[in-house]
């Protein structure tokens, strides 16, 4: 195999695909390969089928590409489709190639349906893309199975979700907890007590979730991601049930999270009034980057214009 910087663009665009279509040929023969195994009573046989089996993956390893130096998030001409049947088939994101550095508050805009949950779900690796790569910190998502893609983002990432995704039978106080023992190294205690006052939550500290305003909910899934400190902060959407005043303060408590962790912020909204306090702008439409580029101007969360 040449040396992946001998490869011009077009053939490594042909790897690019190439490793996905490997992968899913690899997949079928590793289904078929575990049922020859699991059928086969010689155990002499079987070990040579499960010799085999592993032989096959090694072989279907192709290079792996480092990520660019002084990046957190690389991704090169990312396709993505979600097919409803064999013929039936929507295609979500239509080449996506970006870089984030770290420390950076990305704003990532787009109308809805434009494809921004999708593209970050892909960068933590909650859903596969179909081509492409995809590499966060010093991995390849390609490469990873579920339980590294699990402990990969138990270790490095944390969200604030669209939905607030609080877990129903713990109170705030047990939700926010959570964060800390996500945390991958605990070095310090947090103080739970100290979030929640800087939520303005102590006085729902033994309220369960369903016993909250949607705003509220919203900032217990904020006081989460605080108490894990994670490497990147996903926030999709994390002021959309909330008004003026309420959405402001979730802003000003996440750009906090970036100023005193130094944490990669990536924000996804539809309101391109927040563009103003990000310090790279991303926006997307129908699937594609449709704008790239850095802000000069950074405002203040007062000065975001809410509507
Ligand atoms: N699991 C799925 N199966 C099929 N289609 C899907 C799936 N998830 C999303 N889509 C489609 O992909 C497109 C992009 O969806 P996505 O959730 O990424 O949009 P979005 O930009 O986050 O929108 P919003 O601002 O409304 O949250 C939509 O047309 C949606 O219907
Ligand atoms: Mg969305």
């Amino acid at each position: 195999m040449e040396n992946n910087d001998q490869l011009n663009k077009n053939q490594k665009e042909d790897v690019g695909k190439l490793r996905h279509l490997i992968k899913d040929q690899i997949k079928k023969e590793k289904k078929e390969y575990k049922k020859l195994i699991s059928e086969e009573i010689d155990s002499k046989k079987k070990k040579e089928l499960k010799k085999e089996a592993k032989n096959l993956f090694k072989f279907g390893k192709l290079p792996e590409e480092k990520i660019d130096p002084g990046y957190v998030i690389e991704l090169k001409d990312v396709q993505k489709y979600y097919f409803m049947s064999k013929n039936n088939y929507e295609h979500i994101l239509k080449g996506i190639n970006l870089k984030i550095r770290p420390g950076e508050v990305v704003i990532i805009l787009g109308m809805s349906g434009s494809g921004k949950t999708t593209l970050l779900n892909i960068i933590s690796g909650l859903t596969n893309f179909n081509e492409g790569s995809v590499r966060v910190l010093d991995r390849d998502l390609f490469y990873l199975n579920e339980n590294k893609k699990t402990k990969f983002r138990a270790d490095h990432i944390a969200f604030v979700f669209q939905s607030y995704n609080l877990i129903q039978s713990l109170t705030v106080s047990e939700n926010i907890k959570i964060g800390e023992n996500l945390r991958p190294k605990i070095k310090e205690k947090i103080d739970v007590n100290e979030i929640l006052n800087s939520l303005d939550l102590l006085e729902q500290k033994h309220k369960y979730p369903f016993q909250l305003s949607g705003g509220q909910q919203q900032r217990v899934s904020i006081g989460r991601a605080l108490a894990k400190n994670p490497t990147i902060l996903f926030a999709d959407e994390p002021t959309g049930a909330l008004d003026e005043e309420k959405g402001k303060e979730a802003i000003r408590m996440i750009l906090n999270i970036n100023k005193i962790f130094k944490t990669t912020l990536i924000i996804v909204t539809h309101n391109p009034n927040f563009a103003t306090v990000g310090d790279h702008i991303i926006r997307i439409k129908n699937g594609e980057i449709i704008e790239d580029y850095y802000n000069q101007n950074k405002v203040s969360v007062n000065d975001i214009k809410w509507t």
